[in-house]
């Protein structure tokens, strides 16, 4: 079994490797990854010599690249992470969004489509195209409900568009061609190896060098916080017991604003190094919102906890404090990251906010 996992050297896909590339011996991972700014090959260090696993640095929008790995390495199963994940930068420069999230889904799906033959009536049994998706296509939730899998697509960011046209295209070949899919909405996820211009590792690392804190308008925005881990076993748990064609939300029961967030770091970074959490309390800074800014995201991840039997193994507060000391014990990790692309993009963008 040869199982493509695009996007593995970036966070949630460098989890989901580290998990299950020794766990399945017999089967042969390929980590199909351009190696973008948010790719971090020393996340892999574990497995990188591992017999069944191995990284071929392709890029999911040249066609060509990806037929040519299909005829060396012919996949059974994809699980498709590679995308562009940032939601600032895609306010900033949509154009990388676009190409990666929607051009390189489609042609994933045409090499699934090519290799795999399923109008034809080809044997499609072990085949799965797993297409990893968000939370954020359904857009902005007022005070009360949560997402169901039959919420209406209503997406606000670039970001979220081009994640929603990849949700429609891979639903469209599995309806078209009779492709077997599967996708996965996932909440916001968190924990170790996350590139710091995600809220959580941002702060974090701001702490640690008393920068400020920049908190978007009033800080008073909700998000459905779940540890990357418990994300990477909800994957695998669709993989090997959930239906095609069908879609599945992913949460933690963990609605947060991200004032609560912020502070909860404050008092865990506080904690394991020592310095007053009033100190780092005084560092909360509040910026200007970002533009198109979703309110409240909430999942009712009732359908996997039913159907398949999963559940998020870790709490809001273990996990976050399983992230804190990740960061804290991991400064070899965290400053192969601050260099070159990423502080570019800091002064660029975040300079001014500190
Ligand atoms: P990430 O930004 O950390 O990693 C993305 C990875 O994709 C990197 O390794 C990068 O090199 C690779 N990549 C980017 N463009 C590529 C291209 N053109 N060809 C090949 N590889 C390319 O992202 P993440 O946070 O790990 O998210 C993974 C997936 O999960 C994404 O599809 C994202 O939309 C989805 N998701 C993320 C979250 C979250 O909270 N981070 C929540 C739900 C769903
Ligand atoms: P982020 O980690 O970018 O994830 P997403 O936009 O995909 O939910 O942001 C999480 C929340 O934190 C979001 O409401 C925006 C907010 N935020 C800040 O307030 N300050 C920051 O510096 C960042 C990066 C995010």
């Amino acid at each position: 079994m040869i199982v493509w996992v695009t996007g593995g050297a970036g966070f949630i896909g460098s989890s989901f490797l580290l998990r299950q590339v020794p766990r399945a011996p017999s089967w042969r991972f390929v980590n199909v990854d351009k190696l973008t700014y948010a790719a971090n090959p020393r996340s892999l260090e574990a497995i990188a010599t591992r017999d069944n696993y191995r990284l071929a640095r392709v890029d999911i929008c040249d066609f060509d690249a990806l037929d040519r790995l299909a005829a060396e390495e012919p996949p059974d199963v994809i699980v498709h992470f590679a995308a562009e994940s940032h939601v600032d930068r895609s306010i900033l420069g949509p154009r990388e969004f676009v190409r990666t999230n929607v051009e390189g889904t489609f042609h994933l799906l045409e090499i699934a489509r090519k290799h795999w033959r399923p109008s034809l009536g080809a044997d499609l049994r072990g085949r799965v195209f797993h297409h990893v998706s968000t939370d954020e296509v359904y857009g902005s939730l007022g005070d009360t409900g949560a997402f169901r899998e039959d919420t209406r697509y209503d997406p606000s960011s670039p970001y979220s568009a081009t994640k929603a046209a990849s949700d429609h295209l891979v639903r469209a070949y599995a309806r078209t061609y009779g492709l077997p899919t599967r996708v996965t909405n996932c909440s916001n996820n968190y924990g170790p190896r996350q590139f710091p211009e995600k809220l959580v590792p941002l702060m974090i690392l701001h702490m640690l060098v008393r920068k400020p804190l920049p908190i978007y308008g009033k800080g008073a925005n909700v998000r459905d916080w779940l540890f990357v881990d418990d994300h990477a076993d909800a994957i695998w748990t669709v993989l090997e017991r959930g239906v095609n064609g069908e879609t599945y939300n992913v949460g933690g029961h963990n609605e947060r604003t991200n004032l609560e967030v912020v502070d909860t770091l404050c008092a865990l970074v506080a904690k394991h190094t020592g310095v007053s959490t009033e100190e780092l309390l005084a560092l909360k800074t509040f910026v200007a919102d970002r533009p198109g800014h979703d309110l409240r995201y909430a999942i009712d991840a009732s359908k996997i906890e039913r159907e398949l039997g999963w559940a998020p193994a870790e709490t809001f507060e273990t996990g976050m404090d399983k992230t804190v000391r990740w960061y804290l014990e991991n400064q070899a990790w965290v400053a192969s990251v601050q260099s070159g692309e990423y502080l570019k993009w800091i002064e660029t963008n975040y300079g001014e906010r500190g």
